[in-house]
């Protein structure tokens, strides 16, 4: 709960903004800040439970419509939250908000005040966890340290593995446990459709970063990014890439106590450019595998802690039916079985009941895991690419997956 009210009060900041700046007639601005608003919104969902996601996600949908049509001036009724477009009002021409757009947009991106999840909320990882304090939290913390020793922290680490086994997660809670600045950002986000400009925002986001005097920079789906489509880039990514590249050798601040670090999570490295991959720019990578039985326990124990489950229902044979699920399915098996007798409840007008070990069999039976095929999809896409020692873990975890 905690880690989302810093999010909030943002989120809070930027909608009184927003709305300010509408009433004084300043559009550019309210479009800003009501983009802001969608992003708060979709951090917000990152880190919500699945039941709260979707509504989180609609409503920042409703705000960026709010933020483009206040930018093209066809949004001109608002009240709380609802869109009233009117009909046949003038259009404001284009433009007129670029200059500001850029550096506005990138300093929305940058969560003033740190996530506040924690280690202790990760189920399971605790070598992965250990291994991102020693190259994420510990460098920042013990700077006087590393320089005795001469240990040279910095540089990038790439956290990779199967979709929703928690490298965001991880990367927020790293966040929250170090006293840096935290730049984060979605691969989606700053890819423009209009060449040039993701150059443009990823040089502004670094500028950001070199404001503070500690900062870490979270590129979240970074294959989205810097991604590499089927080996034949259009010339604007592959400047975007030598972009990414030349910003991160131009944090290095020999001599100074300022210390960054940049971190990137994907669950499809392969698709993350080669230059980039062999750069050596990424020479830390962690591979986040998919929950073992004592993490799947644990994450059955969160989801279920606050539903009615009936005293039948064994959370060590659930965690062993459950073998081979990301934790994010795991979480979802939780919400679906729930929403059986829920269903029955408000549909049929049955009396309350617990949620049963039937229950669980139904959802289990019909919910099948993206992992099975995510698997063999990622040793196929890296054999061959001479990176099988760079994503080692990976392919010894498929094999293992069978
Ligand atoms: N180790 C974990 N412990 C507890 N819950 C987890 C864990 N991993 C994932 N979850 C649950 O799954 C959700 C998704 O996790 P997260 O966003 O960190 O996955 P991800 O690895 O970043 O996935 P993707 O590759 O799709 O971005 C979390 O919000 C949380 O509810
Ligand atoms: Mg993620």
């Amino acid at each position: 709960m905690e880690l989302r009210d810093g999010v909030k009060a943002q989120f809070r900041k930027s909608h009184n903004l927003a709305r300010k700046h509408y009433d004084e007639g300043n559009m550019a601005k309210a479009s800003v800040e009501y983009l802001k608003c969608a992003k708060f919104l979709e951090h917000l969902a990152d880190m919500s439970p699945r039941d709260k996601r979707k509504e989180l996600l609609d409503r920042s949908r409703k705000f960026r419509e709010i933020a483009e049509g206040l930018k093209e001036g066809t949004v001109r009724v608002y009240t709380d939250g609802v869109i009233l477009p009117e009909e046949g009002v003038e259009k404001t021409p284009r433009g007129t908000i670029e200059e500001e757009k850029t550096a506005e947009r990138v300093k929305g991106l940058v969560l003033a005040e740190k996530p506040k999840i924690k280690f202790s909320d990760i189920a399971g990882l605790a070598k992965v966890k250990e291994n991102i304090r020693e190259a994420i939290v510990y460098p920042f913390k013990y700077p006087e340290e590393y320089e005795y020793f001469g240990v040279k922290p910095g540089g990038g680490i790439l956290l990779y593995g199967p979709p929703g086994c928690g490298k965001t997660m991880l990367a927020a809670a790293a966040a929250a446990e170090s006293d840096a600045a935290f730049v984060s950002l979605k691969g989606s986000d700053i890819k423009d459709k209009y060449v040039g400009e993701s150059e443009k925002n990823i040089k502004e986001i670094f500028n950001v970063a070199r404001s503070y005097e500690k900062a870490m920079l979270f590129f979240d789906e970074f294959d989205s990014l810097a991604g590499e489509r089927s080996g034949s880039m259009e010339g604007h990514e592959r400047s975007l890439v030598s972009e990414l590249l030349s910003q991160m050798d131009g944090l290095e601040a020999k001599g100074t106590t300022k210390r960054y670090l940049v971190l990137a999570a994907t669950n499809r490295p392969w698709d993350v450019d080669v230059a980039l991959r062999r750069s050596g720019r990424f020479d830390t990578t962690v591979f986040i595998p998919h929950p073992d039985i004592e993490a799947r326990k644990k994450i059955l124990e969160i989801n279920l802690q606050n539903k009615p489950v009936s005293r039948s229902v064994s959370l060590e044979r659930l965690a062993e039916l459950t073998e081979g699920y990301a934790s994010a399915e795991i979480a979802d098996i939780c919400e679906k079985a729930a929403m059986i007798p829920l269903g029955e409840r408000i549909k049929e007008m049955t009396p309350r009941r617990e949620i049963t070990m039937e229950d669980f069999d139904q959802v289990l039976k019909e919910k099948k895991t993206v992992l099975a095929s995510w698997y063999p999809k990622a040793v196929k896409e890296l054999s061959g690419t001479g990176e099988g020692e760079m994503f080692r873990e990976l392919i010894e975890a498929a094999r293992e997956y069978g």
